[in-house]
């Protein structure tokens, strides 16, 4: 469905843009209909900006991204808006999608008028009606009130629900349960799921590696923009093979175990970030795989 393949991507920075910053470094990974692969790294490891390039808001340096057989960096005009239709992004901020001075019916109005235009007001107001349902919303709760009124998260899974609308295929969900209380957490937890069993491909952009666990089928590890580990969820926790991979696990409380100084001990022995390394992605196992230098 989804296929990144050798993506980079090089900022340029400093005040005359003179300096460069290679936040995605030759990532590849796969994402087929009904899976959910989580892309996990610490915070600047360059998991938004693989989540951007895909959805087109930032583009490729080098490598490319197809989608259902098609270049994604080539497509323009309708080609683009129908990509849109089925690939939609949620972000960590819900705040940052709406606009404070209109109710909060505004982000579906939008959509309505770039791609639904051709419904009925009764067919309309049935797929709002479900979309909302899926998000454990009542309309009358939300529609109506401005963002200020709303919690972090109704305001996202409102966004949830906008994607929901259209004929959406593949998700990029970076973030989007990373500011929600437990509770709430749960029920987004348990739409992808339900979403996923209906075919939908996403990518759960995480820096929780309980959630990546919980949620994901396929986990890649991202560290300084470059794939330390992937492959199936259950062979990267269960038996990481990365040094890497073994100190972030380590490095998550966990519920039914105390502290211990082994767990410190794998922490404080994480391998420096050499940036130098030529590193590649060598095969340990059906559908493992770990980068080594070379
Ligand atoms: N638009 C940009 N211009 C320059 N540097 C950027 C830009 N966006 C992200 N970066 C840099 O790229 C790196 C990866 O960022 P990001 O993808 O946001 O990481 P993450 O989502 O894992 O925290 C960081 O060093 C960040 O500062
Ligand atoms: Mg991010």
């Amino acid at each position: 469905m989804l296929k990144v393949d050798n993506v980079s991507k090089v900022f340029k920075v400093g005040t005359f843009g003179g300096k460069k910053l290679t936040a995605v470094s030759e990532v590849s990974f796969e994402v087929h209909p009904g899976e959910v692969v989580s892309l996990i790294g610490e915070s600047g490891s360059g998991k938004t900006t693989v989540g951007r390039m895909i959805l087109r808001l930032t583009p490729v340096t080098s490598g490319s991204i197809n989608f259902e057989g098609t270049d994604v960096e080539g497509l323009k005009g309708r080609k683009l808006r129908s990509y849109y239709e089925h690939v939609q992004g949620v972000f960590q901020d819900p705040f940052s999608s709406y606009n404070p001075i209109f109710k909060a019916d505004r982000v579906f109005e939008m959509i309505r008028r770039a791609y639904l235009s051709d419904l009925s007001q009764s067919e309309w107001n049935k797929r709002l009606g479900e979309a909302l349902e899926a998000v454990v919303l009542e309309p009358t709760d939300v529609l109506n009130k401005y963002p200020h009124q709303l919690s972090g998260g109704q305001l996202q899974r409102l966004l949830i629900a906008r994607a929901l609308m259209l004929d959406l295929r593949f998700l990029v969900a970076d973030e989007i349960i990373s500011m929600l209380d437990a509770s709430t957490r749960i029920d987004v937890l348990n739409l992808l799921g339900e979403l996923k069993e209906r075919g939908l491909g996403v990518l759960f952009i995480t820096h929780d590696l309980s959630l990546g666990n919980y949620i994901s089928d396929k986990t890649l590890i991202l560290r300084h923009g470059r794939v330390a580990e992937l492959g199936a969820t259950q062979k990267v926790f269960g038996n990481p093979r990365h040094p890497y991979t073994r100190a972030l696990l380590a490095s998550v409380p966990q519920l039914h175990r105390k502290w211990s100084t082994n767990a410190a001990d794998l922490v404080a022995e994480m391998p420096e970030h050499d940036p130098g390394a030529v590193e590649t992605l060598v095969q340990v196992d059906d559908d493992h795989f770990v980068a080594q230098e070379v």
